[in-house]
């Protein structure tokens, strides 16, 4: 079954269960400040999740596109995009968790024919803003699955919410691609490729009015997600979204033209470029700029560009790549047929504006990378040659080096480019959104490093940390694969401190200061005047802007999700607190 056909039966599904077909949204949110493109199909419905009537009734369905940068660094897994199809239904105070979970099941094992022994579901597991599904629980145990494929997880699995507004538990279904399981605690959730979710159920029963503070909606909805790449992918038997025939054709233009072939820069580029070709052929058509979505446009095209040059692809196989993409999507999103021209004007213009830079860059990066690289140096690249940070960073990984992204932004921030700024939380969603849970992520991350030194190698230095609501991501020094054992005790360590209840100490005093006192220190030197140092009981001391919570007690179970090779010498562990 192909990508149009799925969307076809599941429309018609809907419909036969009385609901209404929505036409896809612009990417390109209205009025709404807060997000840069529209990342779910609920998005444009948010007034009506909230109680206003919808004109066409209480219950609804459609195929909306997206765009997510969140995931940017994933893209080119099996998986992850940054452009995607979301198929959805909802209902705005109608039906609720016994119908959409039924309707779910029935669609893809019915329906699809997925065999139903391929899947396993999640629900809520409870805390102290609202108690654990048992409904779900029942209703999946009265649907046929089995109770050891019901997993009960917490809410950073199973809690769907943007920053503020209508929020609660969900229930996800996953497909067991038949990978084999990474360890023993291999379930729903996991990152190694094994478990590939591709619906979800939200129960929108809370308006999140600010982090951690929900108020109970007046009308219970139900919000529901499902990825056509992704189920497309399962209903074809092929391994990756990138063999499907959403993709496929924009990978064979490369495999064609490239002279250095390498999968993983074709997917990005076939990715990025796909994303860039819907983003200038939106019905809000968008160029590439030096703010907000046109940025994060700039962004993608130029990161392509780069992954190009590597591959030694010329400009007309990105032309062939934009047209390609048209042809695929121009039935169900016929904006783009209608921009066809703009699209490829605006992304040559692109590709000549950044070619006159990029090679005098590449060079001048040589120079200035013997070391680290500083945030001073990255913004030399940013500002002379047009090197968004993550090409940087990209470049800098491939040498083993790190990029003070610290620096770099504060670099920024003295430029006055506070538009760029922002766009830069917005799209990473890093730790610069603060929120409560990526600051305990953020302080989970110190006991981390500590816990290596103290477990694997003295030595140790952070050389990346990235760091999203839902996991860690901390880069070090070393040079070899972690053992189970060393992993094991790294685990229990931090756990260890979680469960002394440390409290979190900031103190303010100079650079020198902070090194008498013992304090660790990334991008050493090139800290100024007064710096912060948190400590965490005796356990760590490190300089550090913040933020982080008050005791290591609020921090939950941590867990190693996983350990891999980045680059010579650089080792990456994925962490999240359960
Ligand atoms: N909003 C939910 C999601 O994005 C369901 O569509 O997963």
């Amino acid at each position: 079954m192909d990508a149009e056909q799925l969307i076809q039966k599941y429309l018609e599904f809907f419909e036969k269960k009385g609901h209404k077909t929505l036409k896809s949204d612009s990417l390109i949110p209205e009025n709404n400040a807060s997000v840069l493109f529209t990342t779910a199909g609920m998005f444009p419905l948010t007034p009506y999740l909230m109680g206003n009537p919808h004109p066409m009734g209480k219950k609804l369905a459609s195929v909306q596109k997206c765009i997510r940068t969140g995931d940017i660094e994933d893209v080119g897994d099996s998986t992850h995009l940054t452009f995607f199809e979301m198929l959805g239904n909802w209902s705005l105070g109608d039906y609720f968790k016994k119908e959409s979970l039924t309707w779910s099941f029935e669609f893809l094992t019915k329906e699809l024919g997925i065999n139903p022994d391929k899947l396993s579901v999640t629900v809520f597991k409870g805390d102290e803003n609202a108690p654990k599904d048992e409904e779900s629980t029942n209703i999946w145990i009265k649907l046929g699955m089995p109770k050891e494929r019901i997993y009960a997880l917490p809410k950073k699995d199973n809690w769907w919410e943007l920053e503020t507004g209508p929020c609660g538990p969900d229930s996800e279904i996953f497909f067991d691609t038949g990978k084999k399981s990474c360890s023993k605690d291999c379930k729903p959730g996991c990152s190694c490729g094994k478990y590939v979710e591709i619906w979800n159920n939200v129960f929108m029963q809370y308006n999140k009015l600010r982090e951690g503070v929900y108020k109970p909606l007046a009308k219970k909805n139900v919000d529901t997600g499902m990825g056509v790449e992704r189920t497309t992918a399962i209903l074809s038997g092929k391994k990756s979204v990138y063999e499907t025939e959403l993709f496929e054709p924009l990978m064979q233009e490369i495999k064609n033209d490239s002279k250095n072939y390498q999968e993983k820069s074709a997917r990005i580029i076939a990715d990025h470029i796909k994303s860039a070709t819907m983003i200038l052929g939106d019905e809000r058509r968008v160029p590439p700029s030096k703010t907000d979505q046109g940025y994060i446009l700039r962004r993608l095209v130029r990161r392509a560009i780069r992954h190009s040059r590597n591959l030694g692809l010329q400009y007309f196989t990105l032309e062939k790549i934009a047209k390609k993409t048209i042809d695929i999507y121009k039935k169900r999103h016929s904006s783009i047929e209608k921009s066809r021209e703009f699209i490829l004007n605006e992304l040559k213009k692109e590709y000549e504006k950044f070619s006159k830079t990029l090679e005098k860059g590449l060079k001048a990066f040589e120079k200035i990378s013997g070391n680290d690289v500083g945030g001073k140096d990255a913004f030399l690249l940013f500002q002379s040659y047009g090197f968004p940070i993550e090409i940087t960073k990209e470049l800098a990984a491939e040498k083993g080096l790190s990029v003070d992204e610290k620096s770099f932004n504060a670099e920024m921030k003295l430029h006055q480019e506070l538009s760029k700024i922002g766009a830069e939380a917005k799209f990473k969603g890093g730790l610069s959104d603060n929120s409560e849970k990526t600051t305990k992520l953020h302080t989970a991350t110190h006991l981390l490093a500590e816990a290596l030194r103290r477990i694997v190698s003295k030595d140790i230095k952070q050389k990346g940390s990235n760091i999203t609501p839902e996991r860690l991501r901390f880069d070090f020094n070393f040079n070899r694969k972690l053992t189970d054992e060393e992993l094991k005790k790294t685990e229990a360590l931090v756990n260890e401190q979680i469960s002394k209840s440390l409290p979190i100490i900031k103190k303010e005093m100079s650079f020198e200061e902070a090194k008498k006192s013992g304090a660790h220190a990334e991008f050493e030197g090139k800290y100024k005047e007064k710096v912060f140092v948190y400590s965490a009981g005796d356990f760590s001391k490190e300089v550090c802007g913040g933020p982080h919570i008050s005791n290591t007690k609020e921090l939950g179970r941590f867990k190693i999700v996983k350990e891999e090779s980045i680059a010579a010498g650089i080792r990456r562990i994925k962490a999240i607190l359960e």
